[in-house]
């Protein structure tokens, strides 16, 4: 595979690009695409690569879900969710977005439902900017992975990924994932969530799951994940980079 693979919705000026680096310092980095296409493990080792922060997005909404569950709420209405939204809100640390409960085939389902809600939506937005703009630690920038990255939080990210794959491929992935912590669960059962998820996803009305018109679209139905990494980080690099960005480690 070569990067000339990747679709690409709309030509992006390199050397624009580079020069705007120049005076403003940190790269965004935003992957964004459906379920269990392969994003969250992109984007994580892509950040772990270049050195670069990285805030799986989803793990806010999830994180607003469980507390929406655990405090006996309907994750499809607001005022019941609006408290867990603030207690998020007052406790993100990075321990939070890594708790496995948020992990859960109920949490997954309930996440759906309250990122429909507009006012979540707006209510996560400023802390998802601000890591974009100052990513912890000393870092060289960040990468963020989630549905409206692209679009919304960070419309003039420096790279933009749309990664997809089949519903097929999807669900087979998810299966693998949740078969032993959920015995009863058939492949067919998750086709159709997955199937019911991107609906949700894509249709409604707030931040619908759209890929950005200058993103690289991705699809990794017939890809590994070790393969569509290679391929992103070069094209980061050959964009961004100067051998002295590169940390030693990378070689
Ligand atoms: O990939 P998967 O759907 O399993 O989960 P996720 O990326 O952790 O996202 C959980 C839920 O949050 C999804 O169903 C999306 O609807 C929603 N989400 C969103 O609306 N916007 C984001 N930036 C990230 C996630």
């Amino acid at each position: 595979m070569s990067v000339t693979t990747f679709k690409k919705a709309q030509a992006v000026s390199q050397s624009e690009n580079k020069a705007q680096k120049q005076t403003q310092g940190k790269i965004v980095i935003a992957v964004d695409g459906p379920s269990a296409s392969g994003k969250g493990t992109l984007a994580r080792k892509m950040a772990e690569r270049l050195g670069y922060a990285y805030l799986d997005t989803g793990a806010l909404y999830r994180a607003v879900a469980l507390a929406t569950l655990e405090l006996g709420g309907d994750p499809a209405k607001f005022k019941d969710v609006e408290p867990a939204l603030e207690i998020v809100k007052n406790n993100l640390t990075p321990e939070l977005l890594e708790n496995e409960a948020l992990r859960s085939y109920e949490v997954s389902e309930a996440a759906s439902r309250i990122a429909a809600l507009p006012q979540v939506r707006i209510g996560l937005l400023e802390y998802q900017r601000d890591f974009a703009r100052n990513p912890p630690g000393d870092v060289g920038g960040a990468v963020l992975d989630g549905r409206d990255i692209g679009t919304i939080v960070c419309p003039d990210a420096d790279v933009k990924f749309f990664v997809t794959a089949s519903a097929e491929e999807r669900s087979r992935r998810r299966f693998e994932e949740l078969k032993n912590s959920r015995p009863n669960l058939t492949q067919e059962k998750v086709l159709e969530d997955i199937q019911q998820r991107d609906q949700r996803d894509s249709n409604r009305k707030a931040a619908p799951s759209i890929a950005a018109a200058d993103a690289c679209i991705i699809d990794t139905t017939k890809l590994t994940s070790d393969e569509v990494l290679e391929e992103v980080v070069n094209l980061v690099r050959s964009r961004f980079l100067t051998e002295s960005d590169i940390s030693p480690s990378e070689g």
